[in-house]
C-alpha cells in the first residue's frame, strides 16, 4: 500500500519506519527542514534505541523516503497518517493547528480515495472538525480513522513492531479493511485489534495516559506518607503490584512524570472534560501531586545542604526518562532551574541527552563523564533511572566529592552499598541512611 506519514517526530518516524518494514511504500513528510535534511542523509534526528538500524534497513530497501513537500508525500497515497504535534495552549486545551493544517494538506493533494488515519493525541470530537474540512476541501472520498498510538519513547521501535493493541476508531468497514491490511504482519498473535467508534478511540488515548499518570501520582503521594511514617514506598508498591487488579507498573515514586505526552495530555483531557460539562478534578490533583514530587526533592536537597548558594550539585540524568535524548518537560531540567534559581552551581550529566539539555537550558553546564561532574560536588542527585547509574563506582565517587550526599530521585541505588561507601543516602519514599 502507498502510505504518506505527515509529521515525522517520535511517533511519525517510528510509524513510517514500521510500516515500511511491514512492506508498504511509505513517504514521510515534515515541515521542519532540518529534520527532513537529516533523514535524507540517512540520519535519525533523535535518539531512540534501534531506530537508526531500522531506518538504514527500510531506506536501503527503497520502502521509505522523505520529502519536505506535502504534495509529494500525499500524491497517489492510499492512506495518510497524521502524526503531528498537539502541544498545550496557555488554557490547557490542545493546540490543533498542526492537525488542521495536515488535514488541509491531505484534502488539497489527495489524488483519489484515501484513508486518513489520525494518530496524534487529540481531544474527543476532533474527528468531527476533520470531517468538515474533508467535506469542503476535496471531492475525493476520505475515510477517516482515529488510531491513537501507544508507543513509549525509549522502547518505541519494539512497541511499534510488536504492538499489544491496534486501536481503530471508525464506522467505515472499508477503513477497517485497509487498517487490517496495513497491520497484517502483527495482527493475529498477541496483538488485539480494537474496532470502536471514532469518539471512543480519541477518548481512550487520553484515558490511558491520564490513568498512567494517576498511578505515578498515587505512588508519589504514598511516598510522602511513607517518608513521614518511616515506611518504604518500594515495598508498598511491590505489595500492591502483586495484586493483578492493581499491577506493579507505573507505581515508581520519584521526581514525577515528564515528557511530551503526559503533562500536555492531562491538561487537554481536563480541559475537554470541562468544556463538555464535567469537572474532572481528579486530574487536577494528579498534576498537583506531580508538581509536589519535584518540590519535595528540592526540599530534601536544601535540607541536606543547609545553604545551597554556591554549592555544586551534580544531576545524573537529564532526559525525562531513560532510553531517550528527549528533555521536553523533563523533571531533571525543572529541578536544575529550581536549584539554579536558589543559587546553586548545577552540573548535569546524561548518557544521551547532554546536547538537548544544553540546548533547552543554555546556562546548564553538562559533562560527558559523571566522575568529572562529581569532582568537588556537595550533592549528587539521581534524576533519571538510566541503568548505567546502578553501576557507578561509589567508592571512587566518595573520593572526589566535597560532601558525600546522594539524593536518589528514582530509587535506583542500593541503600546498603551507598552507606557502605560512606555517603549519606536520601531516597524517595524510603528511609534515609547514614545522615
Ligand atoms: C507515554 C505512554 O506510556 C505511552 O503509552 C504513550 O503512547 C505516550 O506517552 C504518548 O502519548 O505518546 P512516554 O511519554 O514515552 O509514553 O513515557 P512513559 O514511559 O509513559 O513515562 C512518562 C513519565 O513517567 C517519565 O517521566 C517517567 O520517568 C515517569 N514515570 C513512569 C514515573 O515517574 N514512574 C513510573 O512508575 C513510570
Amino acid at each position: 500500500m502507498k502510505v504518506a506519514v505527515i509529521g515525522v517526530g517520535h511517533v511519525g518516524l517510528v510509524t513510517a519506519a514500521t510500516l515500511a518494514y511491514f512492506g508498504h511504500d511509505v513517504v514521510g513528510h515534515d515541515e521542519d527542514d532540518a529534520k527532513i535534511d537529516s533523514l535524507k542523509r540517512g540520519v535519525a534526528p533523535f535518539y531512540e534505541p534501534g531506530l537508526q538500524e531500522l531506518l538504514d534497513q527500510v531506506v536501503d530497501s527503497g520502502k521509505l523516503s522523505f520529502t519536505g513537500d506535502p504534495a509529494q508525500a500525499i500524491r497517489g497515497a492510499n492512506c495518510a497518517f497524521v502524526c503531528v504535534g498537539t502541544p498545550a495552549r496557555a488554557d490547557g486545551e490542545a493546540n490543533l493547528l498542526a492537525v488542521e493544517n495536515a488535514a488541509w494538506a491531505v484534502a488539497r493533494n489527495a489524488t483519489g480515495e484515501i484513508v486518513v488515519i489520525q494518530k496524534s493525541t487529540v481531544p474527543v470530537s476532533t474527528a468531527d472538525r476533520l470531517r468538515s474540512i474533508f467535506a469542503k476541501a476535496t471531492t475525493h472520498r476520505v475515510r477517516l480513522v482515529s488510531s491513537p498510538e501507544f508507543l513509549r519513547e525509549g522502547t518505541a521501535v519494539e512497541d511499534s513492531l510488536k504492538p499489544d493493541r491496534i486501536l481503530v476508531g471508525s464506522d467505515d468497514p472499508q477503513a477497517h479493511k485497509v487498517m487490517k491490511e496495513l497491520y497484517a504482519p502483527v495482527l493475529g498473535g498477541d496483538c488485539r485489534y480494537f474496532e470502536v467508534d471514532i469518539h471512543t478511540a480519541e477518548l481512550a488515548k487520553h484515558a490511558c495516559n491520564a490513568f498512567l499518570a494517576l498511578k505515578i501520582s498515587f505512588a508519589n503521594a504514598l511516598a510522602r506518607v511513607c517518608e513521614a511514617s518511616g515506611a518504604d514506598v518500594v515495598s508498598v508498591a511491590d505489595i500492591m503490584g502483586s495484586d493483578p487488579r492493581i499491577g506493579r507498573d507505573f507505581l515508581n515514586a520519584g521526581l514525577g512524570y515528564g515528557g511530551y505526552c503526559f503533562p500536555k495530555d492531562l491538561l487537554a483531557f481536563k480541559a475537554v472534560a470541562g468544556r463538555l460539562g464535567y469537572d474532572f478534578g481528579l486530574l487536577e490533583e494528579v498534576m498537583k501531586i506531580n508538581r509536589g514530587a519535584l518540590d519535595s526533592t528540592v526540599r530534601k536537597i536544601k535540607d541536606a545542604l543547609w545553604n545551597v548558594e554556591s554549592k555544586r550539585i551534580l544531576l545524573l540524568g537529564l532526559s525525562f526518562k531513560p532510553g531517550t535524548d528527549d528533555v521536553r518537560e523533563s523533571p531533571a531540567l525543572n529541578l536544575a532551574k529550581a536549584l539554579t534559581a536558589a543559587g546553586a552551581v548545577v552540573v548535569g550529566h546524561d548518557p544521551q541527552a547532554n546536547a538537548a539539555a544544553q540546548h533547552d537550558l543554555p546556562g546548564l553546564k553538562v559533562v560527558d563523564d559523571p566522575y568529572e561532574g562529581a569532582d568537588g560536588a556537595h550533592c549528587i542527585v539521581i534524576c533519571t533511572d538510566w541503568p548505567e547509574f546502578r553501576d557507578l563506582d561509589l567508592v571512587r565517587l566518595k573520593g572526589i566529592v566535597t560532601l558525600p550526599i546522594i539524593v536518589d530521585g528514582r530509587n535506583v541505588l542500593d541503600a546498603g552499598a551507598v552507606a557502605e561507601a560512606g555517603f549519606s543516602y536520601i531516597p524517595t519514599g524510603r528511609p534515609p541512611s547514614n545522615l
